[in-house]
């Protein structure tokens, strides 16, 4: 028994990284997983890690800077599993290191296609089988309130996934969805890469961390996706909870 039984959940990006956390996390407490990544054979992976330990999971390739892909991948998984409870909005794809005088185009495209114009065609698609009773948990990033030089594109796009998120918990708030948001601190696979070239970077993040270590993708992250997935969390929405090591504070 778990407290997401009979439940289904749609987790972005979650062929790795996070949103495999996530996604093992909430298969754990029974969910019903649609795990959607660009990259196909890991979404398999995950989906197929999900199975081993009993729960239900089902692989949609995607990329989710295609509304019509999007629009697919939840039918697809209503087909599958009737409805959908839970949209995790977590892929998310940037290039940092930027100065913003040399932001491009193409960089500003791809912050604000993967964040939140994805995020947006999601809770679009996924608004009327969440209705009464729904949960939708965005990912969004402390370098949004440090500032972080060289994260333009990413800060600004981050930014934009917190306005949606508020605006939608006040709309939605009476059709009984609940809207809030995670500011993750784990080491996925990309946060293990970037570390592994550049240690410095590692110890500047833990140095800045009041709990000096990096978070779990799934103990960490998955956990607090779970709470805002279940039932004792039906009276929260709009917020932003900083799982992050005490990295950033809100207020
Ligand atoms: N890792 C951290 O500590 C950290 C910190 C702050 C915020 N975040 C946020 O948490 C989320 C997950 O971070 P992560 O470190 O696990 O990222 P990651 O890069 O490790 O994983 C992202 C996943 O999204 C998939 N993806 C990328 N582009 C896609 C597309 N166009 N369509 C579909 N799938 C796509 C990738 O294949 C990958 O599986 C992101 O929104 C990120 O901005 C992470």
């Amino acid at each position: 028994m778990g407290v997401l039984d009979q439940k289904t959940a749609i987790v972005t990006g979650s062929g790795g990284g996070i949103g495999r956390g996530i996604a093992r996390a909430l298969a754990k407490e029974g969910a019903a997983v649609a795990v959607i990544d660009v990259d196909a054979e890991a979404a398999e992976r995950t989906a197929e890690e999900i199975r081993e330990f009993g729960a239900d999971a089902l692989a949609l390739p995607c990329d989710i800077r295609d509304r019509n892909a999007v629009d697919a991948a939840v039918n697809a998984t209503v087909r599958r599993f009737d409805t959908v409870d839970i949209l995790v909005n977590n892929a998310m794809a940037a290039r940092t290191g930027v100065p913003i005088e040399h932001i491009s185009d193409d960089d500003l495209e791809l912050a604000f296609r993967t964040g939140p114009m994805a995020t947006v065609y999601f809770m679009r698609a996924c608004h009327p089988h969440l209705k009464d009773g729904g949960r939708v948990i965005n990912l969004r990033s402390g370098s949004e309130i440090q500032g972080l030089p060289g994260y333009g594109s990413y800060i600004s796009a981050k930014a934009a996934v917190g306005g949606i998120t508020r605006a939608a918990a006040r709309e939605w708030g009476q059709q009984g969805i609940t809207v809030n948001a995670i500011c993750p601190f784990a080491l996925s696979e990309a946060a293990q890469a970037h570390f592994e070239a550049r240690p410095y970077d590692l110890t500047a993040a833990l140095s800045s961390l009041s709990i000096k270590r990096t978070g779990d993708t799934e103990s960490d992250i998955g956990r607090a996706a779970v709470y805002l997935a279940g039932p004792d969390a039906s009276f929260v929405t709009g917020c932003t909870i900083m799982i992050d090591g005490g990295g950033s504070f809100l207020g």
